[in-house]
């Protein structure tokens, strides 16, 4: 095992059905990271030393998920110089998601987060591999052939409505 080279980070375990999802796609492409949890209100001092120590200890990008008033994806990219990418969840808090999606998404100039779809976390892990694949062939090479596989099932789709009609395709096989 290799050092973890993405952080995936979340305000609260309330966040893990969600954001277990960029945990499964790092899985799934043998990206190495770390998982847990940092709050930006409850626990601000981890939060900077979080950030500001992520560059030293090897991580490339950081994955950062919180709901409601969602403030640790934005603060964490102000305290380092790696990517963050940031995904809002419609938590227990959250009115209904798009407090989330604009917390994080509405950044000054300046302080980027890269913001995936509400409880996009699946995009999130996979636009993470991404980053590091442009630097690490096999990565790279996991992401080519996972892309392979979307087009072929959208092939078979295109196939199966074509031999049995539209009125008697069963959805989502
Ligand atoms: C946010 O508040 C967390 O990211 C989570 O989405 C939300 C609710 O947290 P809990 O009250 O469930 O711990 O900071």
């Amino acid at each position: 095992m290799s050092n973890p080279v993405v952080g995936v980070i979340m305000g609260s375990d309330s966040d893990l059905p969600v954001m277990k999802e960029a945990a499964e796609m790092l899985d799934h492409f043998g990206v190495e990271y770390e998982l847990t949890i940092v709050s930006a209100h409850r626990t601000p001092e981890r939060m900077t030393e979080y950030a500001q120590s992520a560059r030293e200890r090897g991580l490339k990008v950081i994955i950062a998920g919180a709901g409601g008033a969602a403030h640790l994806p934005g603060m964490v990219s102000s305290l380092t110089t790696l990517p963050v990418i940031g995904v809002p969840v419609n938590s227990s808090n959250s009115i209904d998601g798009w407090d989330s999606v604009l917390s994080i998404l509405q950044m000054p100039g300046g302080i980027p987060v890269a913001t995936v779809a509400l409880d996009g976390a699946k995009n999130a892990g996979i636009l993470a591999a991404e980053i590091i694949g442009t630097n690490d062939e096999m990565v790279a090479d996991k992401l080519a052939s996972y892309k392979e596989e979307l087009k072929s099932k959208v092939m078979d789709k295109v196939k199966n409505i074509e031999t049995k009609g539209w009125k008697d395709t069963k959805i989502g096989f």
